[in-house]
C-alpha cells in the first residue's frame, strides 16, 4: 500500500477511526506485521486437474472414482442429499453439519454410464460423472440441473493449502439466491460475491458486498427443478455468477454460469434437489433445525445505541404505554457496559438494572443484552483475567495474544473454535441472567477489529484450535460468529434449562439457525436500505436461517416520516421486528414522527401482536421443516417465471402475501399473485391469481393478502387464540396448521390441523384428528364471505 492508499483508507475508517485515534493505526501495523511473519510464503504453484478416470470402487451410497491425478467420492444420503468430495474429502469434520453426517442410502449404487463415465441413480436425483471428472446433477427424468466442470487446483510447491476453482453451468432460465445475507438480492444478479464475513464499517447500501454473514450456499431455481448447493469450506473465496440467456426457441440457449474460487479448504459439496420446500427440508435435516424463539421474541423489540441510562429506558417504555403501543422487548447496547467491557454494567447510569428488568418483566417486556466477543485487555477486568487463566484467547503464530481494537480499546478475542473456550464463555452469561436479561444480541463477531488500513479483522495468521485440528484465521474467520452463537446457546441451555435461548448474531455461517437468528446489521437509512432489508431476510431464509429482520428506520441518520412508516410496516411482518439506530442517528420511537405516523405505526404494532400466534406457528413449522417464515412468492410455484423474478413481495407462511411499499410517494402498487384467490385483508376485495394486480397501498397500511381457504391463528381481543378463516373458493376446501405452545419451554405441542369447506351457504371449519373431525375449541371468524 502506498502513502495515498493509506490516506484514502484512513479516511474511509470515518468516525470509528476518529473515535479510536492512533490506536487503530497501531493495530493495523500490528496486524500487517503478524501476517508478514506468521503466514506461510506462497511460493511457485503447480496447477492440477483430475485427469482421466482410471478405476472405480463402489461404496455405500455411491463410491469412489480414481482419476489419474485426483479422486472423487460420491455418496447419496438417506435424506436424499448428495455429497461429493475431491482429493479424499469426506463430509466430516464440518461446522455446518448438525450432528453426524446422515447415513448413506444403500439403494444408490455406482454404475457405468456412456462414454466411459459413471453414474449414481438415486430416488430423487441422478449424478453423472464424465471420464474427465465433470459432475452433472440431473432430475430423475434426466434433465440437467447443474453441471460442474472438472475442477482445477493450484498447489504451493512448498506445501500448504491448495487454492481451487470450480466452474459450473445451470439452466439458461435459472435464478440464483442465497450466499448468506446479500443487500443487492434476493435474486443474485451477474457479479462477484465474496465469501468473507465483513463489517463494512459504515451503514451499508444495496451495492455493499460482502456483509457480515456470508455462506457458500446457493439456491438455484429453474423450470426443471430447484436445487441447493453447499460448498463446505469456510475459507475466503468468491462466487462469480452470470445468469443465462434463452435463445427464444432457437435452440441456442446460453446456460447460467457460476465460477467459484477458494483460497483453500476441501473441495466438497452437498446438493439437494426437489421443490423449494423439499430442498429446505433436506438442508435443515443436514445442518440442523432452526432454534425455536420464545414467543416474546416474535413481538416488537425497541433498541437504540445510546439509551444511556435507566431513566431513559423508563422514559421510552412509558412512551410506549402512554401512546398505547405494544412492546415486548427493550435492547441495551454497549453504552450500558462499564467502559464498553462485555459482561459488565455501568453502575452510575444503570445502578439497579436487575430491578428495572424485573419491573419491565412484570409489564411483559424482556430485556435483551448486546454481547461483543472482544474482551478489554486489562488485568483486573474479570472476564480478561478468567480468560487468561483459561487460555481462552486467540494467539498469533509465535504464541503471543492477538490484540485488536474494538469499543473498549485494546482487546483480545476468545477462540470459539475450541470446545473448552465455548464452555467458559457460555458460563459468563450467568452474569447477564443475574442482571435480568432474557435474550442476547451478538455483535462485532465477524470478528471486527478496528484498523486504520487493511482488513478490519484478526490477522489471517492468528492461530485457532478448530476443534483440536489446529489452523489459522483464514479457516476460522467465517465460522467465528457461528461458534460464538453455539457457545451462548449451549451455555444458556445449562444456565436456564427451562427456557428457550434467544440469541441473534450479526455474523454466522451455514448452520447458524441451530443456535438462533440474525439481523441486518447497520443498514443505511434510505429507500435502497429498505429494499436491502427485505433482500437480506429473504436470502438468509433460503440459506436456512429463518429468523431475522432489519433495523427498522435504518441505522444511521433520520428517515423521513414516510420512510420510517413504510419500514415499520414491513418490519411488522418480518420474524425479528426491531427498531434500532446508531448513537448518532435521529430518534426512532413511533411518536417522534408526528401524529399521523404514530397512528399508522400503532395499527402495525397492534396487527403484529394479533399475529403472534401465527408467528409462533411459523416458528414451529420452520423448526420441523426448515421452511422460512418469509418465503419468496414462487415458493409453491418455482416453475412460474413471473413469480421467480418478483422481489418486492413475499409470502408469510402459507397464508399471507405481504406487499410492502418500497418506494416514496406510492399509494398503490402492483402485486404479482400466485395461483388462486387472494383477499385484500383490509378491504376484503378478492383477486384471482396467477397474474399481476394493482392494489391500494395508502400511507395507513401496506397491502396484505390472504389466500382463500387460509386458517390463521390470531390473538383475540381477550388475549385468547382465535381462528381467522378466509373463505375458500366455492367447491374447494381450505385449511391450515396451528401450533400453540406455552410461549417458552420445551413441551412438544400438538399440531392442530383444520379444514375449511363450504356447506350450503356457510363455511364450516373443523379440526381433523385421528378419530375423525370435531368442532374447533377456538372461536372462529370467517372472512371474505361478502367478497367484492
Ligand atoms: C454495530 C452494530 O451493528 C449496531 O447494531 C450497534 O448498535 C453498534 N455496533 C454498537 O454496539
Amino acid at each position: 500500500m502506498d502513502g495515498r492508499d493509506l490516506v484514502r483508507s484512513m479516511k474511509a475508517v470515518g468516525p470509528v477511526g476518529a473515535f479510536q485515534g492512533l490506536r487503530t493505526v497501531k493495530a493495523a501495523w500490528r496486524r500487517r506485521r503478524a501476517d508478514a511473519t506468521g503466514l506461510p510464503v506462497r511460493g511457485p504453484e503447480r496447477a492440477r486437474v483430475p485427469g482421466l478416470v482410471q478405476e472405480v470402487e463402489p461404496g455405500p451410497g455411491g463410491g469412489t472414482l480414481r482419476f489419474s491425478r485426483s479422486e472423487l467420492t460420491i455418496r447419496v444420503a438417506v435424506n436424499g442429499a448428495v455429497f461429493w468430495g475431491w482429493d479424499g474429502a469426506g463430509p466430516e469434520p464440518s461446522y455446518a453439519l448438525a450432528d453426524r453426517c446422515p447415513e448413506p442410502d444403500p439403494r444408490a449404487v455406482l454404475e457405468p454410464d456412456k462414454d466411459g463415465g459413471w453414474r449414481v441413480v438415486a430416488e430423487r436425483v441422478t449424478v453423472v460423472v464424465s471420464r474427465h471428472g465433470a459432475v452433472e446433477v440431473c432430475t430423475p427424468g434426466g434433465v440437467m440441473l447443474r453441471r460442474d466442470l472438472p475442477p482445477r487446483w493450484w498447489e504451493p510447491q512448498g506445501g500448504g493449502p491448495a487454492r481451487w476453482m470450480q466452474r459450473s453451468e445451470v439452466a439458461a432460465d435459472a435464478r440464483c439466491f442465497g450466499l448468506g445475507g446479500r443487500a443487492s438480492g434476493p435474486r443474485l444478479r451477474d457479479g462477484t460475491y465474496r465469501l468473507w464475513n465483513t463489517d463494512p464499517g459504515h451503514a451499508f447500501d444495496r451495492e455493499d458486498d460482502p456483509l457480515y454473514l456470508t455462506m457458500p450456499v446457493q439456491l438455484v431455481v429453474a423450470d426443471a427443478g430447484t436445487h441447493l448447493v453447499f460448498h463446505d469450506t469456510s475459507w475466503d473465496g468468491t462466487v462469480t455468477l452470470r445468469e443465462g440467456e434463452e435463445g427464444a426457441g432457437s435452440g441456442h440457449d446460453r446456460p447460467g454460469a457460476c465460477e467459484m474460487r477458494m483460497d483453500g479448504g476441501p473441495l466438497r459439496c452437498w446438493v439437494m434437489v426437489g421443490t423449494p420446500a423439499r430442498v429446505l427440508l433436506a438442508w435443515a435435516s443436514l445442518t440442523g433445525a432452526p432454534a425455536l424463539p420464545p414467543a416474546w421474541a416474535l413481538g416488537h423489540h425497541h433498541a437504540r445505541w445510546g439509551f444511556g441510562s435507566e431513566q431513559e429506558v423508563r422514559r421510552i417504555v412509558a412512551g410506549y404505554h402512554e401512546h398505547g403501543l405494544p412492546l415486548d422487548a427493550v435492547h441495551l447496547d454497549i453504552d450500558h457496559y462499564d467502559e464498553h467491557q462485555v459482561f459488565t454494567v455501568d453502575q452510575d447510569r444503570f445502578p439497579k438494572l436487575s430491578v428495572l428488568a424485573e419491573e419491565l418483566r412484570r409489564d411483559g417486556i424482556r430485556l435483551v443484552s448486546i454481547v461483543d466477543p472482544a474482551v478489554k485487555a486489562t488485568p483486573g477486568n474479570a472476564v480478561y483475567d478468567s480468560g487468561v487463566a483459561e487460555d481462552a484467547f486467540v494467539r498469533d503464530a509465535s504464541g503471543r495474544l492477538v490484540e485488536g481494537v474494538v469499543w473498549p480499546g485494546e482487546a483480545v478475542f476468545p477462540d470459539f473454535t475450541h470446545a473448552r473456550v465455548r464452555q467458559w464463555w457460555g458460563g459468563l452469561y450467568a452474569e447477564r441472567i443475574t442482571q435480568g436479561f432474557a435474550g442476547f444480541w451478538h455483535d462485532m463477531n465477524e470478528p471486527t477489529s478496528f484498523v486504520a488500513f487493511g482488513e478490519s479483522t484478526l490477522p489471517r495468521s492468528a492461530r485457532h484450535s478448530l476443534e483440536g485440528r489446529g489452523g489459522d484465521h483464514r479457516e476460522a474467520h467465517n465460522v467465528y460468529g457461528l461458534c460464538m452463537a453455539r457457545a451462548a446457546y449451549e451455555g444458556l441451555r445449562e444456565l436456564v434449562p427451562d427456557q428457550r435461548p434467544f440469541v441473534f448474531s450479526r455474523s454466522g455461517w451455514a448452520g447458524l439457525q441451530r443456535y438462533g437468528g440474525t439481523w441486518s446489521g447497520d443498514v443505511a437509512t434510505g429507500w435502497p436500505g429498505l429494499r436491502a432489508s427485505l433482500s437480506l431476510v429473504m436470502g438468509l431464509g433460503l440459506c436456512g436461517v429463518p429468523y431475522s429482520g432489519p433495523d427498522v428506520g435504518g441505522f444511521d441518520g433520520s428517515p423521513s416520516p414516510e420512510l420510517y412508516l413504510r419500514w415499520f410496516q414491513l418490519g411488522a411482518y418480518l420474524p425479528l421486528f426491531r427498531t434500532h439506530a446508531s448513537l448518532r442517528a435521529g430518534r426512532r420511537e413511533p411518536w417522534e414522527f408526528g401524529p399521523e405516523v404514530l397512528e399508522h405505526a400503532r395499527v402495525a404494532l397492534v396487527e403484529r401482536r394479533r399475529l403472534v400466534p401465527y408467528f409462533v406457528t411459523l416458528a414451529h413449522i420452520a423448526r420441523r421443516t426448515g421452511a422460512p417464515y418469509v418465503r419468496p412468492v414462487w415458493w409453491g410455484a418455482a416453475g412460474n417465471r413471473a413469480l421467480r423474478d418478483c422481489e418486492d413481495a413475499f409470502l408469510l407462511g402459507d397464508c399471507l402475501l405481504v406487499a410492502p411499499v418500497l418506494d416514496p410517494g406510492a399509494d398503490r402498487r402492483s402485486v404479482q399473485l400466485p395461483r388462486g384467490r387472494w383477499y385484500d385483508t383490509a378491504t376484503g376485495r378478492a383477486y384471482e391469481g396467477p397474474g399481476q394486480v394493482l392494489v391500494d397501498a395508502p400511507l395507513s397500511r401496506i397491502p396484505v393478502l390472504a389466500r382463500a381457504g387460509a386458517v390463521i391463528p390470531v390473538r383475540g381481543d381477550d388475549g385468547g387464540l382465535e381462528l381467522e378463516v378466509w373463505a375458500p373458493v366455492r367447491g374447494r376446501t381450505g385449511g391450515g396448521l396451528v401450533v400453540r405452545d406455552a410461549g417458552d419451554g420445551w413441551a412438544e405441542p400438538e399440531i392442530e390441523r383444520y379444514v375449511a369447506r363450504w356447506e350450503g351457504p356457510r363455511v364450516v371449519v373443523e379440526r381433523e384428528g385421528e378419530d375423525g373431525v370435531r368442532v374447533p375449541s377456538h372461536p372462529v371468524r370467517v372472512r371474505g364471505l361478502g367478497r367484492r
